[in-house]
């Protein structure tokens, strides 16, 4: 581990599930703290860009380092925020309770979870405005609050980085804005905040820098030099109704200071 190794570091990596890639070389290299945007298409390859960066799906070709180690290394710096599973929550476990997961991995396997964790998850959920439901049944919540919650209790794990994908899907425009409002605190806290993002009016408004995914790599940089017309165009070949949408976005994101 050097100390100017990149935070994230995808290099040459090749994804496929048995037979068929489903990701090409990507190389990515996230070298500062910052709000980090992956947009692409449906079947872009997008959760699998994370999945493969989390080893949760093994690399044909290449290499991930996360501040120049494999991840086994610093694990515990890293957060996850899983696409939502359409899971039926029966369970009789409370929100608190999910949020405390978050402190398991420093805790280590026979404490508990004491005074010291509990202050942590309720202060994390305060951050994503659900205090007030902690001793509610985590079934018993809208889509959109459970998705707080699951962001709640990343926050509570601490870590230095956080690989979100899709945290705001199902989420109403306000709690989007308050959501996306934790994640540039977060980044202000010098944490790299990596987010699977679909929208691209908002992405031009929130994310520092972006990568567009297709398969492939398209581009990656600073925001507003990578959302161009001709970027857009060539990560969202074919789709033709989607490009008249992206062409508004963009032309409205010209049009703000
Ligand atoms: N476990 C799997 N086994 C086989 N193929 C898969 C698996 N998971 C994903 N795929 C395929 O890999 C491709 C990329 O999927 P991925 O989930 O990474 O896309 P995505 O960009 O996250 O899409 P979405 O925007 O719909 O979430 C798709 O063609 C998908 O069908
Ligand atoms: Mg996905």
């Amino acid at each position: 581990m050097t100390a100017t190794a990149p935070i994230l570091e995808l290099h040459d990596v090749t994804v496929a599930y048995g037979r068929r890639p489903v990701l090409w070389n990507v190389d990515l290299a996230i070298t500062e703290p910052c709000l980090f945007g992956v947009i692409g298409p449906n079947g872009a390859g997008k959760s699998t860009l994370l999945k493969a960066a989390l080893g949760l799906v093994p690399v044909v070709g290449g290499y991930v380092r996360f501040f120049g180690a494999p991840l086994a290394r610093v694990r515990g710096r890293v957060g996850y925020v899983p696409q939502r599973e359409t899971v039926d929550w029966d369970f009789p476990v409370s929100v608190m309770d999910v949020v405390l997961m978050g402190t398991y991995g420093r805790l280590g396997w026979l404490r508990r979870p004491g005074a010291r964790e509990r202050e942590l998850a309720r202060h994390c959920l305060d951050r994503v405005g659900l205090v007030g439901l902690a001793d509610r049944q985590i079934g018993r919540l809208s889509g959109g609050q459970q998705q707080r919650v699951f962001l709640a209790r990343a926050l509570a794990q601490q870590a230095d980085v956080y690989l979100l994908d899709e945290p705001l899907a199902g989420v109403d425009v306000r709690s989007q804005e308050q959501i996306f409002e934790v994640l540039a605190a977060v980044r202000d806290e010098g944490k790299l905040v990596v987010v699977v993002h679909h929208d691209l009016r908002t992405a031009a408004e929130w994310f520092d820098r972006v990568a567009l995914i297709d398969m492939r790599l398209v581009a990656t940089g600073p925001t507003a030099e990578v959302l161009t017309p001709d970027n857009l165009r060539r990560t969202y070949s074919g789709r033709v109704e989607l490009l008249e949408e992206l062409g508004r976005a963009v032309a409205e994101r010209g049009r703000t200071p």
